[in-house]
């Protein structure tokens, strides 16, 4: 899970006829092949289902739509506001930064933390645009 998009970004800076000739498809993070798998791995082991906390299911059929543009039941904020990581909270449960925008409970997952390059997949993501791709 580390190092999203280097392959292509070296490709890139090294060998600009190979990226001409073979299309470059790591470049962007994928919601279906990187962000999906990792939410659905690391947190719908609880947040799944009608009991889900804080009201978030994250199973794989309604993990998107439960996100993007869906407004917060811990704060004021938006769960992921599409191209806007700064006011997305749930980039804040990630880092920790959630009780100073006037969120609630703990970091997210419960007693652990994402990867640090897992985070920035999911900041990069959400800066293009949280697209469901
Ligand atoms: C061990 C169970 C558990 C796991 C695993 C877990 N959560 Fe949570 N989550 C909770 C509980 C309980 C709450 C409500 C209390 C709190 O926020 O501390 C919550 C609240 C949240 C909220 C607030 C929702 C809102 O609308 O304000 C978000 C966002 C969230 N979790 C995201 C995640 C993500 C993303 C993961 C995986 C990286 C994850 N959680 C893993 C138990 C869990």
């Amino acid at each position: 899970m580390k190092a999203f998009g280097i392959p292509c970004v070296a490709l890139v800076a090294g060998v600009l006829s190979a990226v001409l000739s073979a299309p470059c498809h790591s470049e962007g993070v994928s919601f279906a092949r990187d962000i999906k798998p990792m939410l659905v791995q690391n947190c719908a082991a609880c947040h799944q289902g009608v009991n889900s906390p804080a009201g978030l299911d994250l199973l794989p059929k309604v993990v998107h739509t439960n996100l993007v543009g869906v407004r917060s039941t811990q704060s004021a904020m938006l769960r992921v506001a599409p191209s806007a990581p700064e006011r997305s909270y749930l980039l804040r449960k990630l880092e920790g930064a959630h009780l100073e925008v006037g969120g609630q409970g703990v970091t997210m997952p419960p007693g652990a933390r994402l990867d640090p390059a897992q985070i920035g997949a999911i900041r990069q993501w959400i800066a293009g645009g949280a697209l469901n791709d």
